[in-house]
């Protein structure tokens, strides 16, 4: 908690929070996925790890957890607490997702589980990782993301089918959860 607050106040665009999620958050933000054999899960900006000890709970032992943190101290602290062989952690850019992926081996993800705050972002970096996000989820894969505020509803549903599956108010501050699924068709150079 202490190391989520210190870090937040050092960056509050990219943090977007000053507290960790609570475990209600992360209950309604992993209730769309199927926890299937061999699931492959990517968490971008998991912060302290209030999402990624709910993922590890549930995930199979042939599982797989991809997780991106870009601020360092944030994903050292991460790989310090979390060891476990279905886990990947990296210190490293949402916006740079396809290239981690490959160098893992994997091409598209299941699962892609967001706190970014993209609501703060400015338009050529959400754009960039709305757009990394639909090019590495598989064609039945969901991504989740959660959001303070509705600010980026709009911009998401611009690139996914979207619906809010969520507004959880026992989070501080309270949050809405987006459930995105892949559209097809999708490309930057319609719009
Ligand atoms: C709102 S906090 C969420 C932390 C945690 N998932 C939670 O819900 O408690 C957002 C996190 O995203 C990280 N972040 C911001 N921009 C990022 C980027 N481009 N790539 C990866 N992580 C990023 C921040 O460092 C921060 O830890």
């Amino acid at each position: 908690m202490w190391t989520f607050f210190k870090e937040a106040l050092g960056g509050i665009v990219s943090h977007g929070a000053v507290m960790p999620s609570t475990s209600f958050l992360a209950k309604d933000m992993l209730r769309p996925v199927d926890m299937k054999k061999g699931v492959v899960i990517v968490e971008l900006g998991a912060g302290t790890g209030s999402f990624t000890k709910e993922i590890l709970k549930r995930l199979p032992s042939d599982g797989k957890l991809v997780v991106l943190e870009l601020n360092p101290i944030l994903a050292s602290h991460l790989k310090a607490r979390i060891v476990d062989p279905r886990v990947i952690i990296v210190e490293g850019d949402a916006g740079k997702l396809g290239s981690y992926l490959k160098s893992f081996g994997y091409d598209r993800v299941d699962y892609i589980i967001s706190g970014l705050p993209i609501g703060n972002f400015r338009r050529v970096v959400r754009e960039r990782i709305l757009s990394e996000i639909n090019n590495n989820l598989s064609d039945t894969g969901r991504y989740i993301q959660f959001q303070y505020f509705l600010a980026s509803w709009r911009h998401v549903r611009s690139v996914f089918d979207a619906k809010i599956i969520a507004y959880e108010v026992r989070n501080v501050p309270p949050a809405f959860v987006y459930e995105c699924k892949k559209r097809i068709d999708f490309s930057l150079k319609k719009r």
